[in-house]
């Protein structure tokens, strides 16, 4: 599906108000894709009260959400091999109360854990103010009750 900025940060908060951790979802795309946009959106759905600045330089912020809920949003762009995420506490993450939101999980090779969502996101060269949204279930993560989109096993 192709959404404007608004689209998307509606759509993402639907997800976020809609998911019942625990849950991790990679958010893949270019530089400037929306990715942070998109993690932004689904943790105010989720009840975040705050801004979520991005974790390009931290790696990784953790939020409170509604009722104990956790959003824990990592950006692993500036990792330079899977072997830092053990720093991070990669191997403590998927706890109960955790909605895990991973820009670039690709970086993370093999470590990303077999059951997860990914959602991709494309700027169309032709339509820069949107952008083309595809989800795509990787092993069988647990359903995201009304994910208001068609989904695509990974091949
Ligand atoms: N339809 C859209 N959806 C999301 N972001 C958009 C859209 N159109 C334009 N943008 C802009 O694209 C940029 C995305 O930035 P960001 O989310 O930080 O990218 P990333 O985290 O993928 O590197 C923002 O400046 C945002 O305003
Ligand atoms: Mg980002």
């Amino acid at each position: 599906m192709r959404l404007d900025e608004a689209a998307l940060v509606r759509w993402g908060s639907a997800i976020g108000a809609a998911i019942d951790p625990p849950v991790l979802i990679g958010l893949s795309g270019a530089l400037g894709a929306g990715k942070s946009v998109l993690a932004r959106a689904i943790g105010a759905g989720a009840g975040v009260p705050t801004k979520m600045p991005s974790p390009t330089y931290t790696l990784v912020q953790r939020y409170e959400g509604h009722e104990g809920r956790q959003v824990v949003h990592l950006d692993l762009y500036r990792i330079e091999s899977p072997d830092e995420l053990q720093e991070l506490g990669w191997d403590q993450l998927g706890d109960t109360d955790e909605i895990v939101l991973v820009e670039w999980p690709e970086r993370a090779g093999d470590l990303m854990p077999p059951d997860h969502w990914v959602i991709e996101i494309d700027a169309p060269a032709e339509a820069p103010s949107f952008r083309d949204i595809e989800v795509r279930r990787v092993g069988s993560p647990p359903p995201i009750a009304g994910f208001p989109m068609s989904v695509s096993g990974s091949p």
